[in-house]
């Protein structure tokens, strides 16, 4: 562990710190982006590839709402350029994460400034995430070939992705988005959530009938265990479920899913990479998966009864002070990122990654901590 950093024992702070880094990465990381993780603690610069670069250009509109810099309003339309180029073009783009790629970048583009180009380019991305969809196993196919045995699944992770989808409809009123935003919620949701309330990563599905096979773990330590950042995307993605739909079975599986995770925190409150560890394991943290349940729970609180809704906040903001005080970078000579002690994947005997990003920065690491920041900072209007 890094030692604490002194006078950050308030939101203000933080936030002045954090944009601060985020500043001095513009000249950098304008018209290239930040690769998804750190290498001893700095990013390098990359092209628009793979599922990240969005929480890089998600980061500078974070920081040009907290600060009102029009360096960062400009770093950002520079980027949007970038993200319809590469919708265009179909670079990299055979997979589900149009969401990661296109909400914090190019929907906040348009929320914020009212970009056409953002516009079309985040439409463009919805109708690719759509095409992904079977309507045979009623969910939308995270990765590889389309409709083959062997990547005929679903992950928790894609609930994030469908925030896209529902501001679709909205833009376009058509309504195919929504529709299958929400066949995709119900299939994951019924799959991917245990008895005991644990999730798992991805679940399989027979592609010649569309039936529920088995659960598996892509990233997690186990079939059977819960991945920490699975189960941190599992409560986001229930939050914004709800938020587009206002469906009453949302909040219930809300509880379940975030109350596993609670249970399975260590001292710190910031969760060892899988929920099977806590302290003495020796394993490493993924500080990612805290800061994206932390802003789950504070978009759920919005929704709930005031008792329940302080408790999501008081164990949010317990879990963001450990982020403050334990993991935010202190200055830039640290890190070029934003939170320390993330972990992007992690091998184990039971799982087929390799390991990469561990106990590094990551750029969603970075992008939710900020985005719990500014949840406490303003009346935030949510990309997701
Ligand atoms: N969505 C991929 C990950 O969380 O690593």
């Amino acid at each position: 562990m890094q030692p604490k950093c002194t006078a950050k024992d308030n939101i203000r702070e933080a936030v002045q710190q954090a944009i601060a880094i985020v500043e001095s990465n513009l000249s950098e990381y304008t018209n290239l982006f930040q690769d998804s993780n750190t290498v001893r603690q700095f990013y390098q610069p990359v092209g628009n590839r793979e599922w990240t670069t969005g929480f890089c250009t998600g980061e500078y509109w974070l920081s040009y709402e907290l600060s009102g810099n029009p360096a960062f309003r400009e770093a950002a339309l520079v980027q949007v350029v970038s993200f319809y180029e590469r919708i265009q073009k179909h670079i990299d783009v055979d997979h589900h994460d149009m969401g990661f790629l296109y909400t914090p970048s190019c929907v906040a583009a348009y929320k914020l400034t009212g970009s056409e180009m953002a516009k079309k380019a985040a439409l463009l991305a919805a109708d690719n995430l759509i095409s992904r969809f079977s309507e045979k196993g009623q969910f939308i196919q995270a990765w590889g070939a389309f409709g083959t045995a062997g990547n005929y699944r679903l992950i928790i992770d894609c609930l994030m992705n469908l925030p896209l989808l529902y501001w679709a409809s909205e833009m376009t009123g058509d309504e195919k988005y929504r529709r299958i935003a929400i066949a995709h919620t119900e299939t994951s949701l019924c799959n991917l959530v245990r008895e005991d309330n644990s999730t798992y990563h991805t679940y399989f599905f027979d592609p010649e009938t569309g039936r529920a096979l088995r659960g598996a773990t892509q990233q997690g330590y186990r079939d059977g265990s819960a991945w920490a950042r699975g189960q941190a995307w599992g409560i986001y993605g229930l939050a914004v479920s709800f938020h587009h739909t206002k469906d009453s079975k949302c909040i219930p599986l809300f509880r379940r899913v975030s109350d596993f995770f609670i249970k399975h925190l260590p001292q710190d409150s910031v969760p060892y990479w899988d929920l099977d560890f806590t302290d003495g394991d020796d394993q490493p943290k993924d500080s990612s998966a805290a800061a994206i349940a932390v802003c789950g729970m504070m978009e759920m609180a919005k929704y709930l009864g005031p008792a329940e809704a302080e408790y999501y906040r008081e164990v949010s903001s317990k879990i963001l002070d450990s982020l403050i005080r334990n993991y935010a970078v202190c200055n830039r000579k640290q890190s070029n990122g934003l939170l320390l002690h993330g972990t992007y994947a992690k091998s184990s005997p039971y799982n087929p990654v390799s390991d990469r990003g561990v106990d590094e920065c990551n750029t969603w690491g970075d992008y939710f901590y900020l985005e719990a920041l500014i949840r406490l900072t303003k009346d935030w209007d949510i990309y997701w």
